[in-house]
């Protein structure tokens, strides 16, 4: 999916150690295990841990503080790093990212509500990208020096020891930085493109560089998608172009992106994320803002204008609508090419799992709509902010507010517009390449009141 730009190869000096903490609870295990991404793409967790303090200037002018502003989410569990972090005890002691950094996101019921953190849904606030540039410009920064560093790491932990602090001076802190420059330039052709911003990131343009494939000039961005109620998703062609049909394979292949290489993925602890996902549901929209009778007027006019192709059980779920149908941006499909779709399938060689069943196709791909209200803003670009603005096309705003938590009741989406959403939020720009906000326009013809009792009913999915 993505070879993190965050990412730093330490494996000259930190032997893989397979013993990074199991948390009995599956939900503590998503959000702080280790998926085996920490050896070849992890950071030393004293480093990592005053990054923020010693590079202050370099975090972008988000709200919150530390990696909040870059969109790590602190729950307040004490384990002393954010949700979608892991840790692997060892020589390096390093930190990596896991499912939760991508798929783990929040929300406000209104301005003065409190932050709901939900498991499962988009990360909306995870700017992945400027995790990267984060790091690269602090790494390429005169702060970015031995002595600092571990003035802060003492000030942070007295009880870093004289052992640490010489490893540390003789060859951490020149491995870390070498390790986050080398990432920064394999990562060198995110400058050639639009920002991901948050909630978004190009899944398998990384690939190209890991696989060795020459570089192109496609826009691959798309909007972290949600991740529940895998079971019935099983046997269907997904990912967003419908490459790929089976769920391991899209586990797996989300880990190596997250950094873990084919030889360190952690496969036990994927097998407990991937048994988890089976089943684990999406949460329902609050009943008390439902309008029951409005829904079900909008039931069938779903079942008529949309059913077929994003139902369970439908003929179309899971299959791919042409490009020339759907009309929505190409950039991603695009980027997948057929000679990607090759080599993704020697990842894993001479390993039980090795990759079969990636393909090239030709559109994206019809996927059932669970948790919907959550999923905003909508499409595979994240380019349409909320599901009245897909029903009523003339209302698809050319640039909106992302990474704003406030729910918007009436729009069915996150608020997108406005000086509080401005403040807080990133802008997104529909001009861009690989963000065009078009296509999809089943149902924009119906009449008005048959789009608002389906806009009701689309709530509760
Ligand atoms: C760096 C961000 C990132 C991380 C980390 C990540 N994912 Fe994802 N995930 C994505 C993106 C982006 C997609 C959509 C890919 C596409 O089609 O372009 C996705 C898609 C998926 C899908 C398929 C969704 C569908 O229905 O099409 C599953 C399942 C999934 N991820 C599970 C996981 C698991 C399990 C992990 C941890 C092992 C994980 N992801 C880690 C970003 C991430
Ligand atoms: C012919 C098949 C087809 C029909 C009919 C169809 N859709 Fe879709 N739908 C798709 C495809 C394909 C995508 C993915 C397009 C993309 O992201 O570029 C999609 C995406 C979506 C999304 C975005 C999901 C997300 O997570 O961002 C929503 C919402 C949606 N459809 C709602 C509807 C509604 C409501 C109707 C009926 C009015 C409908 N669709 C009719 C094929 C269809």
């Amino acid at each position: 999916m993505l070879t993190l730009a965050a990412s730093v190869c330490l494996r000259a000096t930190t032997p893989a150690r397979n013993d990074a903490a199991a948390f009995p609870d599956i939900v503590d295990h998503f959000k702080y295990g280790s998926i085996g991404a920490e050896a070849s793409s992890g950071l030393p967790y004293w480093i990592w841990k005053v990054l923020p303090e010693v590079c202050e200037d370099a975090l972008p002018t988000r709200p919150g503080s530390g990696y909040e502003r870059i969109g790590f989410l602190d729950d307040g569990a004490g384990h002393g790093r954010p949700i979608g972090t892991s840790f692997r005890p060892g020589d390096g002691d390093l930190v990596g990212l896991n499912c939760a950094t991508c798929h783990v996101g929040t929300l406000r019921e209104t301005v003065d509500a409190p932050r709901r953190v939900i498991v499962g849904m988009p990360a909306n606030q995870m700017d992945l990208q400027g995790y990267g540039r984060f790091l690269t410009a602090c790494a390429q920064s005169p702060a970015f020096e031995t002595g600092r560093l571990i003035d802060s790491i003492r000030r942070a932990n007295p009880e870093f020891g004289f052992f640490q602090r010489l490893a540390y001076r003789l060859f951490v802190v020149r491995a870390a930085r070498n390790g986050i420059l080398e990432r920064a330039k394999e990562n060198a052709w995110f400058d050639d493109r639009p920002p991901f911003g948050p909630g978004r990131v190009d899944t398998f343009n990384p690939y190209k560089v890991l696989l060795r494939l020459p570089l192109d000039t496609t826009v691959g961005t798309v909007d972290l998608p949600s991740i529940w109620n895998q079971r019935p998703r099983q046997g269907l062609w997904l990912h967003w172009d419908g490459n790929n049909d089976r769920v391991e394979e899209r586990n797996k292949s989300a880990a190596i992106g997250a950094g873990a290489t084919p030889a360190s993925l952690d496969l036990p602890s994927m097998r407990r994320i991937e048994h988890w996902l089976l089943d684990f549901p999406a949460p329902a929209y609050p009943e008390a803002r439902l309008d029951r009778s409005r829904a079900a007027a909008g039931r069938s006019v779903y079942a008529s204008a949309c059913a077929s192709c994003h139902d369970i059980g439908a003929a179309g779920i899971g299959q791919v609508t042409p490009i020339e149908e759907i009309g929505t941006d190409r950039g991603r499909l695009d980027s997948f090419t057929p000679a990607l779709a090759t080599a993704m399938n020697t990842i894993g060689k001479g390993r039980p799992w090795q990759f079969a069943r990636f393909r090239k196709t030709g559109g994206y791909a019809n996927m059932p709509l669970d948790g919907l209200w959550l999923r905003a803003p909508y499409l595979h670009n994240g380019s349409v902010p909320d599901l009245r603005a897909l029903l009523f096309p003339e209302e698809r705003p050319t640039t909106f507010i992302r990474a704003y938590d406030v729910y918007d009741w009436d729009r069915v989406g996150f608020v997108s517009q406005g000086a509080a959403a401005e403040r807080e939020g990133v802008r997104f720009d529909t001009t861009q390449r690989g963000n065009a906000n078009t296509g999809h326009t089943y149902g924009v013809t119906l009449p008005s009141s048959d789009k608002l009792a389906l806009l009701e009913y689309l709530k509760t999915l």
